[in-house]
């Protein structure tokens, strides 16, 4: 490998350093570019920039690979819950039995929400959308609890505190939207079961917890639990590098994950397949339509910033899709035009030659349905889930000398030197 990168501008030579990762990606070193040539790098999106070196996920997009410290999406999927995933993600290690023992005893004594907190529910309109509600929530704990200190104890005892009640949070949030009776979380639950009980019990049937379902959320949530420096984790670190509260750097997360380019897409993806068989839409319309540069229309959970290639985790949440329908003994039209328009997306030139394949939120939308999940809180869901990853993501920030305010640079193309002109003479 280069340990150098020689860049030329007007006949002067610059040498720039070159890092190597562990799993040999490369980046030229620009940190000293501007004080030395006064010229900076242009990247719109991020898409060719480094912001961090990271030692949580791997992924790589042309082989679509996927990994949390170093063990395969695929394995983690199968064998493992959320709760031991999100523990890997934030210490760098899988748990011991007494480390995971622990872990859960503290989940469940976190679990309840200040009943202060109940309170703000009630304030917001009917129809608001779950992630706003979840957003200013999150950052409302912040007033409920002490300020973080140094330690990690404490530090650690904050992360497990924010996984525990955001779960309760988001079921309440629907229960209330719903004006239902709230149920609390049970100490003999599992984190999944938990929630799923908290969604769906109610004192006239109460709910009946199925292994597979809880098996399969367990599965849909280690799936989104981290994907390095995407949009919404890219927003924690920045917003955290202002070192303001951890509370308020993840609710910026929650903010961002909200958009349909990012965390909505799987409620897009939903709310597409419904309209392609409400309008009776024939499949090559819809094709031709998102190939139309006149259009905006796109093709929901297709696409990817950085694979070019299937999403691991979507080959996993289609296995998902066929078990949860089988079990809830559920057929779901939007399965069926979800499939052929794979299919069809797949043998297209257009999608072929711009290397589109289907993402996690093509089929992870469908899951959801089958369990029940009300298609305003599939967002939620992901936010979940990516929790983790995000607590991981701003504690390895936290923690990094290197690490400064984020403040990128920008090329102003707006007016030169321009006079103030009194308003009488306007
Ligand atoms: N349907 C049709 N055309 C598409 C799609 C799509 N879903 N996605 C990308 N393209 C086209 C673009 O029009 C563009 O064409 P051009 O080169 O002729 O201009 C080209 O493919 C590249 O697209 P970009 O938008 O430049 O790619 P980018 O990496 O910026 O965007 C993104 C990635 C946002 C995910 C995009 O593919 C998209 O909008 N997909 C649909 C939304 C979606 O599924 N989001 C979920 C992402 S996964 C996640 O966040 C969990």
């Amino acid at each position: 490998m280069a340990e150098f990168a020689r860049l030329v501008i007007d006949d002067k030579e610059y040498t720039l350093p070159v890092i190597e990762g562990s799993e040999g990606e490369k980046a030229i070193d620009i940190r000293s570019l501007r004080h030395e040539s006064g010229y900076i790098t242009f990247d719109p999106g991020f898409g060719n920039t480094g912001t961090c070196r990271s030692a949580i996920t791997y992924m790589d997009g042309e082989k679509g690979i996927l990994r949390y410290r170093g063990i395969p999406i695929e394995e983690l999927a199968e064998h493992s819950t959320f709760v031991e995933t999100a523990f890997l993600l934030i210490t760098g290690k899988l748990p011991s039995r007494d480390e995971l023992i622990r872990t859960s005893v503290l989940l469940n004594d976190y679990s309840l929400l200040h009943e202060d907190m109940r309170s703000f529910y009630q304030n917001f309109p009917r129809r608001a959308h779950p992630m706003g509600i979840l957003s200013a929530m999150i950052n409302a704990l912040r007033s409920f609890y002490p300020e973080l200190v140094d330690i990690d104890e404490e530090l650690n005892k904050t992360f497990l505190r924010l996984i525990s009640k955001i779960r309760t949070m988001a079921a309440m949030a629907y229960k209330i939207s719903r004006g239902h009776r709230v149920i609390y979380p049970r100490p003999d639950y599992s984190y999944c079961a938990n929630f799923l009980n908290m969604m769906f019990d109610n004192p006239v049937i109460p709910y009946h917890m199925d292994e597979d379902l809880e098996r399969a959320l367990n599965a849909f949530w280690i799936l989104h639990a981290d994907h390095e420096q995407n949009c919404s984790t890219t927003a924690v670190r920045v917003v955290g590098s202002g070192k303001v509260n951890i509370y308020a750097a993840i609710s910026a997360g929650i903010s961002a994950l909200w958009g349909p380019l990012h965390g909505g897409a799987n409620q897009a993806v939903v709310l597409m397949l419904e309209k392609i068989i409400h309008d009776g839409m024939d499949l090559d319309t819809v094709i031709a339509r998102a190939k139309d540069k006149n259009d905006d229309f796109r093709l929901m959970g297709f696409g990817h910033r950085v694979y070019k290639t299937y999403d691991p985790r979507a080959k996993i949440m289609k296995k998902m899709c066929d078990i949860v329908l089988s079990k809830t003994r559920h057929e779901d039209p939007l399965l069926d035009v979800a499939r052929e328009l794979e299919e069809r997306a797949l043998t297209d030139e257009y999608f072929k030659e711009k290397n589109l394949y289907p993402n996690v939120d093509f089929y992870s939308g469908i899951v959801l349905r089958a369990m029940g999940i009300p298609t305003n809180m599939f967002t939620v869901m992901f936010a979940i889930g990516r929790l983790p990853g995000w607590i991981a993501q701003w504690k390895e920030d936290y923690a990094d000398p290197e690490m400064k305010i984020s403040r990128p640079r920008q090329i102003y193309t707006g007016a030169t030197l321009n006079h103030y002109i009194p308003l009488s003479e306007r």
